[in-house]
């Protein structure tokens, strides 16, 4: 793999995938092949919050983060079925999405809620894996920069950065999610030069890490990973199965 990078960030989001055994069977399976992983590698597993717990003692111990897929912006009250980041620290996680597509297409969130999430992430001292990125409809009517740069503004509007915290974003383009269907490499790094851009402007001096979502797998990992301002990928379906994970992960030399 011809990338020429010091860090390549991989980050895994089961989603709703896996049940309990089933996340922690696939988590010792990881945590046996970490010594062959290359150095280079910065691993996140984002699993489903009742197999966390487990997963995140298993993984802790050879050096791969968690996250949480998603979290509530309030710390503690009534609110039924909510997990706050407060409570994901607690579990031991690192990071946390926010704005995942699912989240916004499926269960309505708006740039507002994903404001109140990066704060609230921020104050519970996680790390935020903001996720933006443009539907097909967006798309062909030519907003897709459009679009994107409302959405990271929003995300970030009057955010003071906590001194040393990471910053990552994924460009994941609402098209390109579980259908099969990669943006092609050059548009992600025309997508990830503006959103860096962006940035530097909104939350100066953070230094982020861009990571592309999408129809990520073995085949086409590598590609991404070449680009300069591709500093990884968030991978869903193929992080769910030992063998096609195995094939990203082996990608990065
Ligand atoms: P996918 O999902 O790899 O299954 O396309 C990516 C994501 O939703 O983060």
């Amino acid at each position: 793999m011809p990338n020429k990078k010091d860090l390549v960030y991989l980050f895994a989001n089961w989603k709703m995938y896996l049940d309990y055994d089933e996340s922690n069977i696939l988590a010792n399976a990881i945590a046996n092949e970490t010594s062959n992983f290359s150095k280079k590698i910065k691993m996140a597993v984002f699993p489903g919050a009742l197999a966390l717990y487990p997963v995140v003692q298993v993984l802790n111990d050879v050096g791969i983060e968690s996250g949480a897929q998603n979290i509530y912006w309030v710390d503690k009250g009534g609110y039924t079925g909510e997990i706050s980041a407060q409570m994901y620290k607690g579990a031991g996680c690192k990071y946390a999405l926010v704005g995942h597509s699912e989240r916004r297409h499926i269960f309505n969130e708006t740039n507002h809620d994903v404001r109140q999430k990066i704060e609230a992430v921020l104050v519970a001292d996680l790390t935020p894996v903001l996720c933006v990125g443009e539907t097909s409809d967006e798309r062909e009517k030519n907003k897709t920069e459009e679009v994107v740069e409302i959405q990271i503004r929003a995300a970030f509007q009057n955010i003071v950065w906590p001194e040393n915290r990471e910053l990552v974003v994924a460009y994941e383009p609402v098209w390109a999610i579980g259908t099969g269907k990669a943006c092609d490499p050059i548009e992600a790094q025309k997508m990830h030069a503006l959103i860096k851009k962006l940035l530097s402007v909104l939350v100066p001096g953070a230094n982020p890490v861009l990571l592309y979502g999408g129809s990520v797998r073995p085949e086409n990992v590598g590609e991404y990973l070449d680009k300069p301002n591709i500093d990884g990928a968030l991978v869903g379906g193929a992080s769910t199965k030992l063998d096609s994970w195995m094939g990203i992960i082996n990608r990065v030399k």
